[in-house]
């Protein structure tokens, strides 16, 4: 039966924003890494420059070759064709680090003899620089074979993050809570942020308004929680103010309008909650958002062109 410690040779097949990341964080934390590989050669050897004693290899199999634990950092769609394109050993172990696939990508790799892990970063990579940075108070959802599972739970608390063990049946709502996170958060912040461009501001402008409050808002969140940390009109029961921005957003961004309505919904519970917003008021506003979604389902109505589209 092999074992993985901090002694075993880690192998990176994907040199992207979280292959680079991971192996500059695993690093920086004491772990051998000692190869990667990529599609491109220049993508290889710029984590390889980053990383004491990593070389740059031309194929995934000598990555394999010399490496007891192999990272499959590329695109979710090419972990399991690249897994099966290489020669594994029954001594060693492959991981990938995609949130929303479990094991059974790796099977190739079990067929073989070799352990399969996911390590899944709960946070957004875009970059190596900023990236490798991004590990310390994060979760890392950790799914494994037996004889991995303490080589991961290990690995996620070197680098300062928080192991999770995931069942495979909820690893896809765990991926959705990343997604909401790490990447419709910033569509989010788009979609806010094109409202800005209707009042006459660049989506940089609009981008930078918003920012401030984005910081505050998870600052707050930091140290109330909720419901505490939530505010604004659905708290206060500012039936006034909530009738005014339907009507701002029927009129002059009518795509915004049920982002914002089914929002508001999921808002109400919240005040409520908070102890701040009777339920009573709280049925008030249910009641006139939900209208607003019967009123933008007339006929037409959604197919009326945005103004901001144009931009
Ligand atoms: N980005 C995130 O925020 C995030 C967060 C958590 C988990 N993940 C997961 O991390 C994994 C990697 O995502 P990423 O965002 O780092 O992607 P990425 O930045 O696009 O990097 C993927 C890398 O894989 C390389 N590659 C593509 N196809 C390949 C192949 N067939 N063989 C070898 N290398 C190949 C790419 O090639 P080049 O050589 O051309 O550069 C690229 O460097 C995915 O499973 C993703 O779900 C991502």
């Amino acid at each position: 039966m092999p074992g993985f410690d901090r002694d075993s040779r880690i192998g990176f097949i994907g040199a992207g924003a979280v292959g680079g990341s991971l192996a500059v964080a695993l690093s920086r934390s004491g772990y051998r890494v000692v190869a990667v590989a990529s599609r491109s050669w220049s993508s290889a050897e710029s984590v390889a420059g980053r990383v004491p004693g990593c070389e740059p290899r031309e194929t995934g199999q000598k990555v394999v070759d010399a490496a007891d634990v192999v990272f499959l950092t590329t695109p979710d769609d090419a972990i399991g064709p690249v897994a099966s394109s290489v020669s594994w050993r029954p001594d060693q172990a492959a991981v990938h680090c995609s949130g929303a696939g479990s094991l059974d990508v790796l099977d190739p790799v079990a067929e073989q003899g070799a352990a399969r892990g996911a390590f899944h970063p709960l946070q957004q990579f875009s970059d190596i620089d900023n990236g490798s940075k991004g590990f310390p108070g994060i979760t890392l959802g950790i799914e494994a074979d037996e004889v991995l599972r303490e080589f991961l739970r290990e690995a996620a608390q070197a680098i300062g993050g928080n192991p999770v063990f995931l069942r495979p049946e909820d690893k896809p709502l765990y991926h959705v809570t990343g997604v909401l996170m790490g990447n419709l958060l910033s569509t989010f912040v788009a979609t806010a942020a094109s409202v800005c461009e209707d009042l006459g501001l660049t989506r940089s402008q609009g981008v930078h308004a918003l920012l401030p409050m984005m910081r505050q808002v998870a600052i707050n969140l930091e140290s109330m929680g909720l419901p505490n940390a939530v505010s604004g009109p659905y708290v206060r029961g500012d039936i006034g103010t909530v009738r005014k921005h339907l009507a701002a957003l029927k009129e002059g961004a009518p795509d915004v309008l049920p982002l914002y309505r089914e929002l508001a919904l999921l808002a109400l519970p919240l005040a409520v909650e908070k102890g701040a917003l009777a339920p009573a008021r709280a049925e008030e506003i249910r009641e006139i958002l939900k209208e607003s979604r019967a009123g933008s389902r007339r006929p037409g109505l959604q197919s009326e062109k945005h103004p901001a589209a144009e931009h």
